[in-house]
This record gives structure tokens, C-alpha cells and sequence, in this order.
């Protein structure tokens, strides 16, 4: 069976003032509908420089990507478009409007797409409660913590009914117990939804939690790829096994260290 997103020998060179940098070098892999596939590397790995490719934000100097069994590269613009509504991306500074409340960040996409303003309010906010914030819809994202910032995103990429969620450090700016509670959410989503999501991480404890698969990046190659308890069991290339021994205390452990140190602090 075709998987639903196929990497085929993707490159991607910069040229930059300071020279060629090869970000992305031939790598080639898969994606099942359903699963959650994290991306794992170093800082300038090409973590992002991938996924950007995988929706055209960035364009591949060579290589294909396909979802569904549709070669994007190929596409026209205007079908392009469409293929890329159904691709949604969500960042570790969450990219909200800072101008409009939390109803009106989430009604955005859908008055895009052309839906009337009650429809969209009344699909907003049932968005909204899927995220667990319907009691701040008035309220701007100025005046949000950070974990509320992301639901409001998550909501609105939702409001766009994508089949595939791209999520760059989602989880990076928050502290352990706002990490699980938002991880938690892309689990119901994914389950809920039958979305794919595609989580680019620094932190191996995310990918413990909610992966099924994993990829190992080191210097814009594809070292690895596989089941996660495969990679993180029995790691195979040097690439994966820095990584993986690196491993810090999952994500529950580390909100109670958390919390500990919470009442440390308070204790002097
Ligand atoms: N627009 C660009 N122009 C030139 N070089 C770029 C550009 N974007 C990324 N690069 C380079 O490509 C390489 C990969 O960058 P990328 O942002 O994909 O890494 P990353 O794995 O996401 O890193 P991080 O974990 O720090 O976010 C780096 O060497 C980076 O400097
Ligand atoms: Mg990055």
C-alpha cells in the first residue's frame, strides 16, 4: 500500500553569502496515516528544513514529497494551495494575531476559506472547547500564558480541518507540565481526528510520550528511522545512540521535579 507521505531523495542547499549549506541530504523515508512521527538531531541538523519542505514553505532543491500518492512538486499553484490547507503548522512561539481576541485567531482560517462569520464563530468556539479554552474567547493572546497561546494555535489549525499537523518546537517554550498537558492534546487529536502529526523535538521525552516512529538527523543526513521502542531500545547508528543516551527523566518525572523545586524555592 502507498504510504501516505513519502520522502524520495529530498535535498536542500542554501546558498548564502558565506557559502553552500547542504541542510537537507538525500534523505528518503515514510510516513503511515495516523501515526506520530518525530524528527530528532542537534541544533542545525535540518530538523525544520525538512518539514518546512514537506508542505513547499521551503522548496526542495531536488527530490520528491509525496502525500497521498500526490508528488507536491508537481502540483500547480492553485492545487498546491488546496494540497497545502491540508497541511497544518503549529511553532514554538505560537504565531498568533496579536490584534484579535482568541475567537477571532481562530475563525481566521475559516473566514479565509470563505465560511460565514456565525458559522465560523459557532465552529470556533467549538474548537475552542476541544482545546479546553472556550472561557477565553474574548480574551487577546497578550493576556495568555504559554500553553494557552498554543491550544488557541492548535484550535486554529484545526479550524482548517488539515489531514496532517506539522508541529517545528511546539512544546519547546513551555515548562514540563504545560509540555504533557499539550502533548496530551495531539494525542486526542490524532485519536480523535485520525490527523497525522509530525513533531520536531530537541527533547527525547517528548518523543517517548507520543511518537510511533521516529527520525535521527545529524548533519542534514538521515541516520535513522524506525519504530520509537526500536530507535530508543536498541539504537543502531552512533547518531542515534548520543542522542538516546542523552535522554533526560520523562516528562511526568520532570513536572514533579518541577513541583519539588517549586516548593524548595517557597521553603528558601
Ligand atoms: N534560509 C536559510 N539560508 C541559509 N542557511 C539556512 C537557512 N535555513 C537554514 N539554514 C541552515 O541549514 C542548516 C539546518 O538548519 P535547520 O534550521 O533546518 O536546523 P534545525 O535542525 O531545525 O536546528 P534547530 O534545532 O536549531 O532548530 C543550518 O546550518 C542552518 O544554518
Ligand atoms: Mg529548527
Amino acid at each position: 500500500m502507498e504510504p501516505f507521505i513519502r520522502v524520495e531523495n529530498l535535498c536542500k542547499t542554501f546558498f548564502a553569502k558565506n557559502g553552500r549549506v547542504e541542510a537537507v541530504k538525500d534523505i528518503s523515508f515514510e510516513i503511515g496515516k495516523g501515526d506520530i512521527f518525530g524528527i530528532i538531531g542537534l541544533s542545525g541538523a535540518g530538523k525544520s528544513t525538512l518539514v518546512r519542505c514537506l508542505n513547499l514553505l521551503e522548496r526542495p532543491s531536488s527530490g520528491k514529497i509525496y502525500v497521498d500518492g500526490r508528488s507536491l512538486t508537481d502540483l500547480s499553484e492553485r492545487e498546491l494551495r488546496r494540497a497545502r490547507q491540508n497541511i497544518g503548522m503549529i511553532f514554538q512561539h505560537f504565531n498568533l494575531l496579536m490584534q484579535r481576541n482568541v475567537l477571532d485567531n481562530v475563525c481566521f482560517p475559516l473566514e479565509i476559506a470563505g465560511v460565514k462569520k456565525r458559522a465560523a464563530r459557532k465552529h470556533a468556539m467549538e474548537l475552542l472547547e476541544t482545546v479546553e479554552l472556550s472561557e477565553k474567547a474574548k480574551a487577546y493572546p497578550a493576556q495568555l500564558s504559554g500553553g494557552q497561546k498554543q491550544r488557541v494555535a492548535i484550535a486554529r489549525v484545526l479550524a482548517a480541518n488539515p489531514d496532517i499537523l506539522l508541529c517545528d518546537e511546539a512544546t519547546s517554550a513551555l515548562d514540563p507540565r504545560t509540555t504533557k498537558s499539550i502533548l496530551e492534546l495531539l494525542k486526542e487529536i490524532n485519536l480523535r481526528y485520525g490527523i497525522t502529526i509530525v513533531v520536531i523535538t530537541h527533547e527525547m521525552a517528548v518523543v517517548r510520550e507520543i511518537c510511533t516512529h521516529v527520525a535521527v538527523l545529524e548533519n542534514g543526513r538521515l541516520e535513522e528511522t524506525g519504530a520509537v521502542k526500536d530507535v530508543f531500545c536498541s539504537p543502531k547508528t552512533e547518531a542515534a545512540k548520543r542522542l538516546v543516551m542523552n535522554d533526560g527523566p520523562d516528562i511526568v518525572t520532570a513536572a514533579v521535579d518541577e513541583n519539588t523545586k517549586e516548593v524548595e524555592d517557597f521553603a528558601g
